[in-house]
């Protein structure tokens, strides 16, 4: 059977490697791996499978702070740098997307440009970004975080800032002729002497462009400012929603504020995060969510089920436009992630809904966006 999403466009699918399927008390379980939360193993095998299910990226979430008082029972924000195990992933991998997150609270615009720049070259243009305000974390920097409006203000201006960096040292300006003893035509590397109220900055960054285009930008931030954030500047969202007609309506909105700031209104993909919780009988899906649900967290979208209820349920949120395609979270188990990339994918590439295998080479491709971008 084939079933196109609403408008004729295939899902776009993330896998979150934040470990997620320790949440709760799931941490406890004979097979959660837990010894290995800071060790490459775990995440190495999560890319490997996503990888194998021609996923198009690998996704980082990230917190710059840590509330002691939360890991008595559990693992709470423990967890790498962000940027360091995408690298790391990216070294271990060669098709598939990596998108860490910046926290633009508490970053520095050049840092963070050099940093992502050298991912998508290391990467071979497989790197985006996730580019938030912050949770909190400012206190580690000896810096007070913004509040109100200035917080989407400074975003937008890191945001800005970043991608003027990485236009500052095109990849074309690179001439490399050895014969004439020419390296670079220096007339189009320039200084950005950006000093815009917020940000300083002389420039170049330090890293040629890659040719294949910037890192796609993914947004992550539900108030007006940040969706009109997104409308704006970015290629994807990674949203929160419960239910399919919370989904179709911060769609909707997403895709008017793309149009407000004169884009194409399917410029900008929404991407809810869903967790997946699979087994091969629905009581024992049901039993492994029970011992996740004792974790807080943001109330994703979720799937407690069969592989094929799974199916089901994507299936019918594409049919309703109500998605462009969701980051997995993957909860509960091994057996879980298993399942959905062995079972779940699959199936929805025959129903027409994902594409079979890739089809390009950088992130950028898999998601089927254009260069220079219509932002
Ligand atoms: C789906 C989603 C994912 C987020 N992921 C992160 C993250 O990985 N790291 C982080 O510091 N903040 C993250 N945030 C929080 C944002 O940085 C921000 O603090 C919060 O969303 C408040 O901004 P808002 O009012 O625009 O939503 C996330 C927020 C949402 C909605």
């Amino acid at each position: 059977m084939h079933e196109a999403c609403g408008d004729g466009r295939r899902l776009s699918i993330g896998l979150a490697v934040s470990p997620t399927w320790l949440r709760g008390d799931a941490w406890r379980a004979e097979d959660s791996r837990v010894e290995e939360l800071f060790d490459l193993a775990p995440f190495a095998d999560l890319a490997a499978a996503a990888e194998a299910a021609a996923l198009d990226f690998l996704f980082a979430p990230d917190s710059g702070f840590l509330e002691p008082a939360t890991l008595d029972r559990a693992p709470g924000f423990s967890t790498h740098d962000s940027h360091t195990l995408v690298t790391a992933l990216a070294a271990r991998t060669s098709r598939i997307g990596v998108v860490p997150t910046v926290q633009t609270l508490i970053d520095s615009p050049y840092a963070a440009a050099r940093r992502l720049m050298s991912l998508h070259r290391l990467s071979d243009g497989r790197a985006g970004w996730n580019a938030v305000t912050a949770l909190g974390g400012a206190e580690n920097h000896g810096i007070e975080a913004p509040t109100g409006e200035e917080r989407y203000s400074r975003a937008r201006a890191f945001v800005d800032a970043v991608r003027e960096l990485w236009g500052s040292y095109p990849a074309d300006a690179l001439i490399l002729d050895r014969a004439a003893g020419r390296f670079a035509d220096r007339g189009r590397v320039r200084r950005v002497n950006r000093d815009d109220g917020r940000y300083r900055i002389a420039g170049p960054l330090t890293v040629a462009a890659h040719p294949s285009g910037e890192p796609p930008l993914f947004q992550a931030g539900a108030s007006p400012q940040g969706v009109a954030l997104a409308g704006a500047c970015a290629d994807a969202v990674f949203a929160v929603t419960g239910s399919i007609d919370d989904a179709a309506s911060q769609r909707a909105a997403l895709r008017d504020a793309a149009a407000r700031a004169g884009r194409a209104a399917d410029a900008v993909r929404f991407l809810p995060g869903l967790v997946v919780t699979l087994a091969d009988t629905r009581a024992e899906a049901r039993r492994i969510a029970g011992a996740q649900r004792t974790g807080t967290g943001p109330g994703h979208w979720s799937v407690t089920g069969t592989p094929e209820d799974a199916v089901e349920e994507i299936a019918m949120w594409a049919r309703a436009s109500a998605i462009d395609g969701f980051i997995a979270l993957a909860g509960g188990s091994w057996r879980s992630i298993e399942l959905f990339l062995g079972r779940v994918v699959p199936a929805l590439v025959e129903r027409g809904l994902f594409r079979r295998g890739y089809e390009g080479r950088t992130l950028r491709e898999h998601l089927g966006l254009r260069w220079p971008s219509d932002g």
